[in-house]
């Protein structure tokens, strides 16, 4: 659906937000009809380079109990996603160098044998990199851009450039990864209108999975005492999304669940096709704490799939099989 700014903004602050995702829940089942497409997620380290304010692991937290597995450990826990029926791995980790590129090919290698498809979400990478890992069977990569507005991200994230960030994203791009990327609702001086901007570059750039998350504060940040975003915004600007990109996967973010009960079934029925359980084990689940009151934190990989099944099925809709690709 093709929506100028204006229209995305009126969107974005209607009264009428049921009437919104009802709209968005629609255009997701005549596009893309029931099916919801899991993702397993291991979260395989919280070392970090950078300093993003609002990242509960970032490098300037001292309180963190740092980890990252070994490469036996990744791949153990990969295969066992794989075995309860995961067909798409996703690994997401902050941006830790001890994982070479040489490291990383010899973990995407091993992990592809599982007949699964491989998602890296481990940031920022030079081209080189990106290159190697796709030739070693990742298919798709997941950055949030975070926001459009500069002069905000250059704010929230000390050291780190916007436009290398947007250049990281053409490249995975231009090599043939499936791309995702996204935002997060609710960041300081965020506004309406920058949100919208947000939408349109997501389009702009093509992406083929865009995942919206509210901000969450974390304690122990520099951001601790902001508003944060509301499950509500995070909702609006998922059907936005939906409604200008139809065909795109879009998740209901595990943070939409950490702000209400039922924050996923909710984005579920307001655009979202995709849900991402967590597949990570043991203790690095409670450790990789990005913002408080993460979900499921003392669960298995196994309990998560079945009680976001069941969650799936008790609203009619059903669990995709396959690698649930994005379908042009
Ligand atoms: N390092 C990789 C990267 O930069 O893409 C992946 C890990 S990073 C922690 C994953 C995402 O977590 C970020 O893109 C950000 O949107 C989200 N995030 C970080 N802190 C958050 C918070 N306090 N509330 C909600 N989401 C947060
Ligand atoms: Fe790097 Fe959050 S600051 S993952």
């Amino acid at each position: 659906m093709s929506l100028d700014k204006q229209k995305i903004v009126e969107l974005l602050t209607t009264e009428e937000a049921e009437a919104l995702y009802q709209q968005a829940d629609k255009v997701r089942h005549d596009t893309l009809g029931d099916a919801v497409h899991l993702r397993g997620l291991i979260e395989f380290s919280n070392i970090c380079r950078n300093n993003c304010l609002y990242c509960g692991i970032r490098k300037g937290n001292p309180h963190v109990s740092r980890y990252h597995m070994s490469e036996e450990e990744l791949v153990d826990t990969a295969r066992k996603a794989a075995n309860i029926g995961f067909k798409t791995i996703v690994m997401q980790s902050g941006e830790d160098m001890f994982y070479t590129a040489d490291k990383m090919c010899r973990i995407i290698e091993q992990i592809k044998k599982f007949d699964v498809a491989v998602t890296l979400s481990i940031g920022e990478r030079t081209y080189e990199e990106y290159k190697a890992f796709r030739e070693a069977g990742a298919d798709r990569y997941l950055m949030r851009i975070e926001t459009t507005d500069k002069d905000l991200y250059h704010k929230l994230n000390p050291n780190m450039s916007w436009q290398h960030r947007h250049d990281c994203l053409l490249m995975i791009k231009e090599l043939g990864y499936e791309l995702g990327s996204g935002i997060m609702v609710g960041q300081p001086e965020q506004t309406i209108d920058s949100i919208a901007d947000d939408l349109l570059y997501l389009k702009e750039i093509g992406v083929d999975m865009a995942g919206i998350g509210p901000f969450i504060p974390h304690p122990q940040t520099p951001l601790a005492k902001e508003k944060g975003g509301t499950l509500e915004l995070g909702l609006r600007t998922m059907a936005v999304m939906r409604l200008l990109m139809p065909d795109i996967n879009i998740p209901a973010t595990t943070a939409m669940e950490s702000l209400h009960p039922q924050g996923r079934i909710k984005a579920l029925q307001a655009g979202a096709n995709v849900v991402m359980p967590n597949v990570t084990e043991g203790e690095y689940r409670r450790f990789y704490e990005l913002y408080p009151n993460k979900i499921c934190v003392n669960d298995t990989p196994l309990h998560c799939k079945s009680c976001i099944g069941l969650k799936i099925m008790s609203i009619g809709r059903t669990i995709g099989e396959g690698y649930g690709s994005h379908k042009k």
